[in-house]
């Protein structure tokens, strides 16, 4: 990684360690509908990049085990909480969570850009809305590519630049201004990225204005 992205990548960390304490209350991305779609592709042993507060958590499909990492100590102390408090409340499930039934969480704080994991370590891996922050989103698809075995599923849902004449040269110009006040690029083009990092990319749909998407690929 060059120096300009560890700056980011520090900076994305202190900015969501501010944002912690409140983003449950503040954040309306991801209506539950999405979420519980993105968690019906995934399968066997599923690493999630950028779990946040792990609003994913109710939508782990039983059968699984999931690998969380994230780059903000703070925004994984709220994970772990709930964890906690869905274990105080369900003795018998270890370190299970999910509305489904128990599925077994191992939090970690690490950065998508250089995961700690053995080549070909998962079958799955999925994110939501974690692209438009990764300040290197081509490395942190390459190093998913990695840690997913041969024929692994990526499943994505992010927000990006729409791609048309008017509104994405608009998301171009105000992206410098969003990155500044709340830290997300609002003109990523991820399904780009995603080949780029060497993807098969298998299906795109469109769930709002042609911003949000949910991408489905897989590594050969
Ligand atoms: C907008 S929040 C989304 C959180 C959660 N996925 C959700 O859907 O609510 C973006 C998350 O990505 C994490 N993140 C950003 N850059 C990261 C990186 N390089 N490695 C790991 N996590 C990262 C942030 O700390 C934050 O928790």
């Amino acid at each position: 990684m060059n120096a300009k992205a560890s700056q980011a990548t520090r900076a994305t960390q202190r900015r969501y360690d501010r944002l912690a304490p409140f983003y449950d209350r503040l954040d309306r991305m991801g209506q539950p509908g999405w979420r519980r779609r993105v968690f019906q592709e995934t399968v066997g042993q599923v690493l999630e990049i950028g779990v946040g507060t792990g609003k994913n958590f109710p939508f782990y499909k039983p059968g699984t085990s999931v690998t969380a990492v994230d780059i903000s100590p703070r925004m994984l102390e709220v994970a772990r909480r709930k964890l906690d408090a869905a274990r105080q409340k369900n003795p018998g499930s270890g370190e299970g969570i999910g509305d489904g039934g128990p599925v077994p969480v191992k939090l970690m704080l690490t950065d998508a850009q250089s995961l700690p994991f053995p080549d070909a370590s998962f079958d799955c891996a999925v994110a939501t809305f974690v692209f438009c922050s990764v300040p290197d989103p081509v490395l942190g698809l390459q190093e998913i590519r990695r840690v997913l075995a041969p024929g692994g599923r990526l499943v994505l849902l992010e927000h990006m630049r729409r791609d048309d004449r008017i509104v994405g040269p608009l998301m171009d110009l105000l992206n410098p201004l969003v990155v500044r006040m709340v830290g997300a690029n609002i003109n990523r083009r991820t399904v780009e990225n995603v080949r780029k990092a060497d993807f098969a990319v298998d299906q795109v749909d469109d769930l709002s204005m042609n911003i949000v998407k949910l991408i489905l690929a897989h590594r050969d």
